[in-house]
């Protein structure tokens, strides 16, 4: 019988894409196979997220859930974020932990496996070249990490703490694996990074080709079977023309474009060491939807960063209003620790940062609705990717709408044109025209 692994994974993209990884070496190396339940489990690991503030306590009351529940003999792992800006603490704390496990080790999995109480959480060392085995939660769609870490130095954020300065992924190694998961069926990739449109500045040798991100679009677009492309996240600040022209002319890219705004004030943006200004963002804006009248664009704001004034919280509606995002995640400030924005004196009272939150989701819920209302008898092309309860089908089209429809699993990994009857805030419901 084969081990069993339980794995719970918290917070991003590019966290799944860890953890398959992780699956994947723990296969192929150590013949686990998954299970839902921690109480088959000989291996529980945790995949964190620290970007916002989760009190530690509750990882840790989550930890000893989990070693009163698993069987005696079971290993716990932690792995991800916070593994990285915790590191030995976590033992310390919790000391039936076997092992911790950083960001930026995932490779060593096996490895730390068979040393009790290790810790690897190196944010210098250098993974972007580990062939790591292949598995997918879905055959229907590829995630593809084409670079690790970040350069950006955002005032408010941990991440470049916890996965380290960035190197981008040798393209040659991204369009293979492209090539592999487009023969394992896989007719959508979905491109991960911190900063994707930065794709190029810095491979771990000197010998690669220096490709840049609107060039690894255009040779990815190029794989037969690969019909879409989506990618997360890129940066504002490098949305230049040639990648805007590019996204809006390449049909194999999917109108959709995640733009994180994360404020609409130039003096908090400032702060916040964006790179960017109000203007140059609403600019970017204007340009793409020129290109491209169909995308939709989706955003990240944090309400309430320090010294964020009245004002300055107008501006970010300002732009709400202007842009009429297809989607915002909006988020209140949470300080985190080693970033330059922890030292910020001119907090923002949080009764007030809670009024900001719920108006911006608010006054935008408001807009959403007005735009989604349009949607009815509209027909959309839909990729099948999901089983959803009384037997319905989802999947989405080009613009990242999320749409469902009667049917059974013969239509997962299909195309076919939905028209829609029924508009929901997060679904839309409709029926297969062609
Ligand atoms: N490069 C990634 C950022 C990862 S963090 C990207 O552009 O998507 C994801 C989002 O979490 C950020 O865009 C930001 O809106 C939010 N976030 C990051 N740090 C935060 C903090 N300290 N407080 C509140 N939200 C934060
Ligand atoms: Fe964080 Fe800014 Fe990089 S939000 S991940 S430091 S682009």
């Amino acid at each position: 019988m084969s081990k069993k692994l339980f794995i719970e994974t918290l917070g991003c993209a590019m966290n799944t894409r860890d953890s398959e990884h992780m699956i994947a070496q723990l296969h192929e190396k150590e013949g686990y196979t998954t299970t839902q339940n921690i109480e088959d489990a000989d291996l529980i690991l945790i995949n964190t997220c620290s970007v916002r503030e989760r009190p530690v306590h509750k990882l840790f009351s989550e930890l000893g859930g989990f070693n009163k529940k698993k069987k005696p003999s079971a290993k716990i792992g932690v792995c991800g974020c916070t593994a990285s800006h915790l590191g030995e603490e976590i033992i310390k704390k919790a000391p039936y932990v076997n092992f911790v496990l950083g960001a930026r080790n995932v490779s060593k999995i096996s490895e730390v496996l068979h040393k009790d109480k290790a810790v690897e959480i190196d944010i210098n060392y250098d993974e972007s070249e580990f062939a790591f085995d292949d598995f997918r939660t879905s055959p229907y769609k590829a995630f593809i990490n084409i670079s690790i870490g970040c350069d950006k130095k955002c005032t408010f954020c941990i991440v470049p703490k916890t996965r380290g300065d960035e190197i981008s992924i040798p393209d040659e190694l991204i369009v293979n694996e492209a090539k592999r998961a487009a023969k394992n069926g896989a007719k959508e990739i979905f491109l991960l990074g911190q900063n994707v449109n930065n794709y190029g500045r810095r491979f771990s040798s000197s010998e690669h080709e220096k490709v840049n991100f609107t060039e690894l679009l255009r040779r990815l677009s190029k794989i037969e079977g690969i019909e879409r492309i989506r990618f997360t996240s890129p940066h504002p600040f490098h949305m230049d023309d040639e990648f805007i022209e590019e996204f809006a002319h390449n049909p194999k890219i999917c109108k959709s474009m995640h733009m994180p705004l994360q404020s609409g004030s130039t003096k908090v943006l400032k702060d916040m060491k964006r790179g960017y200004t109000k203007e140059w963002f609403l600019n970017r804006v204007e340009k793409l939807r020129s290109v491209c009248p169909e995308v939709s664009i989706s955003t990240d704001i944090i309400v309430a960063f320090p010294g964020e004034s009245d004002e300055d919280f107008s501006d970010t509606i300002d732009v709400v209003n202007k842009v009429k995002f297809d989607q915002i995640f909006s988020f209140k400030y949470s300080p985190r620790p080693e970033t330059e924005a922890e030292h910020f004196t001119n907090s923002v009272d949080d009764a007030v940062a809670s009024e900001r939150l719920s108006y911006l989701q608010s006054s935008h819920n408001e807009l959403l609705d007005a735009i989604r209302v349009k949607y009815l008898g509209q027909t959309f092309r839909v990729y099948f990717e999901a089983l959803n309860k009384d037997n319905f089908v989802s999947g989405r089209s080009d613009t990242n709408l999320v749409i469902k429809v009667k049917g059974s699993e013969e239509l997962l990994g299909q195309f076919r044109d939905v028209k829609i009857t029924k508009v929901g805030r997060a679904v839309l419901t409709g029926e297969i025209v062609a």
